[in-house]
């Protein structure tokens, strides 16, 4: 017998709490009060309330410290209280620049460091003044549903390995979100909302998080399964046998050098609407990638664990669109493999035919990601004629050094589309940037002996959008939009709300790009 890794150990749960509360932050018995400024703010009547009650020379001690709310701004202020240290955090917002409002994307990263301050001094509950939705341009509801998903993203910490209970991060903690008692209903909702979405994101990230050989292909199908049946979702799956059998070349050419069989999961949530559009989200999962016979450096290896973002992206978001239920039907197709070096690996030099009767050569079995996306794309567009389609694949190292860590490449010809995704991410705080994207390119991909290549020409270079031209040969004329997520979908530095490892980078925008898709 071999060691397959340790046991399969638990899925991700919440263990936080939040809630609303319409009472003044100074009657808080939590341990920590966290308020936001904007930029020049004046010291308000509730942030008075609050000195009088635990620090009568708060306003005076602000002014010292030259605490003026500027975007980035964060000031603690640990107060003695009865037999009890509390904390009152202050936040800088900044302000919004050519006469606009404030950029969301401050308020995510000041609520960020605030939980992690609170998660770091072991607090048990934490009081949130929720700033004026108005400082953003944004309704209630969404800054309520914002601040939840960010403070349940700021929580997470990939650490059920550590056998010292003292190297684990505290997650039980009371958040309440104080607001304006007519806010009740509103805050509320968004509440709800955002643990949806917040757990999804975390689960995605516990997924990419497991070292690889407990979270190896056959394991993800089975958490896509569990997912289909909890929510009554359509779900198929095909193993490697089927997948020979079926044609489909690439990803059983990935697939042949490892000992854990591929597969391909299918999960569907249908609205029951009648003529609702079908959106279909492919997402790329590579449980592990040596690079296969044209293996990584040491260096490159160490997180390609990382290498199934795209699909747990896939899966996880359709969980929480099961939930939310928004009026358009969503296929989520997922090709899974390890790409491994063995005697039966595929070889450079090996041609593999896949489902839509195309051929490609393999030069570089590294380059396996856009091999079974190709498969994928192909069954998705044979068998459902999807209304548009969306790949996410952490697919080229080009793309992480073109963008760095804080926007995904996006490929497309479809402007409408693209403009829709770009707004998705924008809105939901996963950002990225398009990529050019013309017929160029397209010839980096020759091959003197197949259809095409696997990997781009040295003298066109653009590896991030020849990997994507590879791709533009399965969808047919389909609208479809490429998310290059090898540079945001693991240890991103800088972001207050991220930790170290997977980041559910795509979640939050594909919610949100099914969510509003009809608007
Ligand atoms: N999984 C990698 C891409 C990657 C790199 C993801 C860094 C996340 C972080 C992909 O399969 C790969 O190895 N691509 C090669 C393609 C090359 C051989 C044409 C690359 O980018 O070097
Ligand atoms: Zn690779
Ligand atoms: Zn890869």
């Amino acid at each position: 017998m071999k060691w397959q890794g340790n046991p399969f150990l638990t899925d991700y749960e919440d263990t936080m709490k939040i809630t609303y509360a319409d009472t003044s932050l100074a009657q808080s018995k939590a341990d920590a009060l966290i308020f936001f400024a904007s930029e020049d703010f004046a010291f308000n009547a509730e942030m008075q309330k609050v000195a009088d009650a635990f620090f009568p020379m708060l306003k005076d001690f602000l002014e010292n410290e030259e605490f003026k709310g500027k975007s980035g701004q964060y000031i603690v202020v640990p107060v003695a209280s009865g037999k009890k240290n509390r904390l009152i955090i202050f936040a800088g917002l900044g302000k919004g620049k050519n006469n606009k409002s404030i950029e969301f994307e401050t308020y995510r990263r000041a609520i960020g460091s605030a939980v992690k301050t609170v998660q770091s001094k072991k607090l048990d509950t934490a009081a949130i003044q929720l700033p004026a939705a108005h400082f953003f341009d944004v309704t209630d509801q969404y800054l309520a549903e914002q601040t939840t998903i960010i403070i349940k993203m700021a929580l997470y910490a990939f650490d059920e390995f550590f056998s010292e209970e003292s190297s684990k991060v505290k997650k039980e903690i009371d958040f309440q979100l104080h607001a304006d008692s007519s806010k009740k209903d509103a805050v509320e909702r968004g509440i709800k909302r955002g643990e949806i979405i917040a757990h999804s994101v975390n689960r995605a990230r516990h997924w990419i998080d497991l070292p690889p050989s407990n979270l190896h292909p056959v394991e993800l199908t089975k958490k896509a399964h569990e997912i289909a049946h909890k929510y009554g979702l359509k779900f198929t799956e095909f193993s490697e046998p089927e997948i020979i059998q079926m044609g489909m070349g690439g990803l059983a050419g990935v697939g042949a050098g490892s000992h854990h069989d591929a597969k391909l999961a299918i999960i569907e949530y249908h609205c029951g609407k009648k003529d609702a559009p079908t959106l279909g989200f492919v997402g790329k999962g590579i449980t592990f990638d040596s690079g296969g016979l044209s293996i990584k450096p040491a260096q490159s290896m160490e997180t390609m664990k990382e290498d199934m973002s795209g699909a747990a992206a896939v899966i996880a978001s359709i969980e929480a669109l099961a939930q939310l239920k928004p009026d358009v039907n969503i296929i989520g197709i997922t090709p899974l493999a390890e790409n491994m070096p063995s005697g039966t690996a595929t070889k450079p030099g090996d041609i593999v035919r896949f489902y839509n009767g195309k051929t490609a050569e393999v030069k570089n079995t590294d380059a396996e990601g856009r091999l079974i996306l190709a498969d994928a794309l192909a069954y998705l567009v044979k068998h459902y004629k999807p209304d548009f389609i969306i790949d996410l694949a952490t697919l080229t190292g080009a793309c992480a050094y073109a963008l760095g860590p804080f926007f995904s490449g996006m490929m497309s010809k479809h402007e409408k589309e693209a403009q829709k995704v770009r707004e998705a991410g924008h809105r939901a705080g996963d950002e990225v940037w398009p990529l050019p994207f013309t017929d160029d390119y397209k010839k980096a991909i020759k091959s003197t002996a197949a259809d095409i290549c696997n990997i781009g020409s040295s003298k066109i270079k653009a590896g991030a959008i020849t990997a994507g031209f590879f791709l533009s040969y399965f969808v047919d004329e389909t609208p479809w939009v490429h998310l290059d997520i090898a540079g945001t979908a693991y240890d991103v530095p800088g972001i207050s709300y991220y930790g170290p490892g997977a980041t559910g980078v795509g979640v939050r925008l594909l919610v949100d790009l099914a969510e509003n898709w009809n608007k």
